[in-house]
């Protein structure tokens, strides 16, 4: 509903149906206790959860910025997020309704979901995974996927889940630097009608990482594929054996424990594995869950990322299975075979609420207003987006033509090393197209400039949080100093967290955030490294130097554009610039494709070597090259 209020610009209200339903229907006072009082607002929602022991203390700040969370407490997430809905009526509720892109579909009840997981687990300690040690998940969006990584949960060793559409380089760079002795795979998946070849991506990355003993391969899309004997075996096969005991206690964790490492590109050339863990991740992210989107029992709700990011992990998997939700999980292509293809889930499933991307709001936006049309989606209550700038435009299509002006956009903001949302309406918020409104509850962020001053109301500057929050990363796995320098280090004086994105705060304390300020790139909502593009690039013989940029994408928000040395002798051509497209494809993945491979003799360089890639851009854009006074030539 729209109206006149006291904010400034394009507001739009919520109606009084939205606000006198919302599991939160007061925000400052609730937002000032929680500032005033973070450790006891936490513990409030600490408590909502079950613990085998509670916590001695709810934050230990004595080694920042190494924070903990409920330290001396015991848990395991999976004591939440299935053992205790076990004891209730939720024993019988749907946990997981999944399609398969081909149409076929399957569903598991809280019961079931146990039983897989617990045979699973077993499978997994007869394989000799043991608490601690960290498993390589590499599979497309089927439920064995889910599965996998609450058994890991479940027996204490923490995995590690690589996104099926990444190649072999990125799988056997992640497989390595988690010393992955098992793999759990798939032979493909299905994308646009046509199967992936999954494990033969995998079997390449094993042969460059060989920590690898044992892969286990769940059969999806029946496609020949090669498994090494004594190494591989198939899924089914192993859920058929004895050993595949329905039967599994769920291993005992303190609170600080590894859940999941996640890699994620940054400025350095290697992904960084962020850290987290049982205890504070499982509460961040339920409450989130629970407070922004308004979580009730007979929601079905359905995240539309993917398991493989972070996403999926905390808002397919861990929050919702928290809260004993209801999970739609989709595996393909949001237009195959037709441009309506969510919509008719939507409609056959009744689906509530509906989490999704900018880029595949634009994406579905390109077809028109008669694919939605045709189905009725009016089961939908609220609608949210993630990833990337939401741009006004595409706000107000999935506002009125898939929310029908009833459903309020959560616009979240949020990162892999924050664990969950940060900067968010709930529903009651009024909002404005674009931007993610405010911090929730127990954060304090703010607008500086690299001095660590405020900027005035309007300007743009450097987006930091002034707090630990239970979900944050707690390291970059085996590499304590980089987390240190990428995130704790510029404002060190302060002690605040520097996100890496920049933004705005209005008149009103909305933050817009506008982009990121570092050399990562946000292609169609996903977190690529220029670094990774760039090795990849080099990694090919005829190349001797690369530098890949972002420049801005009418449906990707951001496409890479790359610009090459050649090695001496080498000449550019059509047919060159397409192999190394493809190049980087094959060892990064498909979205790691660059949109465009130039040739050039020479990069801007600062003196000390480094590539100036905001010159690059500037040029690119026939914008203002800004300072060269640092360039080298
Ligand atoms: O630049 C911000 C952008 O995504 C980055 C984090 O990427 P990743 O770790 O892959 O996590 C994505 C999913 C949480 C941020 O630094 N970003 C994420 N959400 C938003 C956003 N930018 C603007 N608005 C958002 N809602």
């Amino acid at each position: 509903m729209r109206k006149k209020g006291t904010f400034e610009g394009d507001v739009y209200y919520p109606s009084n149906d939205v606000i006198n339903q919302a599991n939160v229907r007061e925000f400052d006072k609730l937002y000032q206790m929680s500032i005033e009082n973070r450790d006891g607002f936490w513990a409030e929602q600490a408590n909502e959860l079950e613990w085998y022991k509670k916590w001695d203390k709810v934050l230990d700040d004595s080694k920042k910025p190494f924070y903990k969370w409920f330290t001396g407490a015991k848990t395991n997430i999976v004591q939440n997020a299935i053992d205790r809905h076990l004891k209730t009526w939720r024993r019988n509720k749907i946990a997981i309704i999944w399609e398969g892109e081909p149409g076929d579909f399957r569903t598991f009840s809280y019961h079931a979901l146990n039983r897989e997981v617990c045979k699973f687990s077993n499978v997994l300690k007869s394989m000799g995974v043991r608490k601690g040690e960290i498993v390589t998940i590499y599979m497309p969006q089927i439920p064995e996927l889910v599965i996998a990584m609450l058994a890991c949960a479940k027996i204490g060793a923490a995995h590690s889940v690589v996104y099926g559409g990444f190649s072999v380089e990125a799988l056997a760079e992640r497989i390595e630097d988690a010393n992955s002795k098992v793999l759990i795979t798939a032979d493909g998946g299905f994308r646009r009608g046509k199967p992936t070849n999954l494990k033969g991506i995998a079997n390449e990355a094993i042969k460059r990482s060989p920590t690898i003993e044992v892969c286990i391969c769940v059969k999806r899309t029946g496609e020949e594929c090669f498994m090494e004997n004594d190494r591989d075996f198939w899924y089914h096969d192993l859920m058929g054996l004895p050993i595949a005991n329905a039967k599994c206690d769920t291993e005992v964790m303190d609170a600080e424990d590894m859940l999941f490492i996640l890699y994620t590109s940054g400025t350095t050339g290697r992904p960084k594995g962020q850290v987290h863990t049982h205890g504070g991740y499982g509460v961040f992210t339920s409450t989130t869950h629970r407070m922004v989107f308004d979580i009730k029992d007979d929601d079905r709700w359905w995240c539309a990322a993917d398991p493989g990011w972070i996403t999926g992990h905390s808002y397919i998997v861990y929050g919702p299975l928290i809260n004993g939700t209801t999970i739609m999980m989709y595996e393909g292509a949001p237009n195959h075979p037709y441009p309506n293809r969510w919509w008719q889930m939507i409609e056959k499933y009744g689906i509530t609420v509906l989490y999704t991307s900018p880029t595949a709001i634009r994406g579905l936006m390109r077809f028109g207003d008669a694919w939605p049309a045709r189905h009725d989606i009016s089961s939908l209550r609220l609608l949210g987006s993630v990833g990337e700038p939401i741009n006004p435009e595409a706000w107000k299509w999935y506002y009125k033509v898939i929310g029908n002006e009833k459903c309020p956009i959560m616009d979240t903001w949020w990162q892999t090393e924050t664990g969950g949302f940060m900067i968010t309406p709930l529903p009651i918020t009024p909002l404005k197209p674009g931007s993610a409104t405010k911090p929730f509850f127990g954060n304090e962020v703010a607008v500086v400039d690299d001095k660590g001053k405020e900027v005035a109301t309007g300007e743009e500057g450097i987006l930091v949080i002034k707090n630990p929050w239970p979900g944050m990363a707690r390291t970059i796995y085996g590499d304590e100093k980089l987390f240190v320098d990428t995130y704790w280090k510029d404002f060190k004086k302060q002690g605040w967290y520097k996100t890496g994105d920049s933004a705005r705060i209005d008149k009103d304390g909305y933050v817009w955030v506008i982009g990121r300020i570092d050399d990562v790139i946000k292609v169609s909502g996903y977190r690529l490294g220029t670094a990774e593009i760039e090795s990849a690039l080099v990694s090919h013989p005829d190349v001797s130097e690369a530098a890949a940029i972002a420049l801005p994408h009418e449906l990707k928000g951001n496409a890479i554009h790359s610009y090459v040395i050649l090695i001496a002798g080498k000449a550019g051509s059509k047919e060159l610039a397409e192999e190394l497209k493809t190049h980087v494809a094959n060892e990064m993945g498909p979205i790691a494709k660059p949109e465009d491979v130039i040739f050039t003799d020479s990069l801007p360089k600062t003196r000390s070597g480094k590539i100036m890639r905001r010159v690059l851009k500037a040029r690119a854009l026939g914008q203002d090259e800004g300072d060269l006074s640092t360039l080298e030539d």
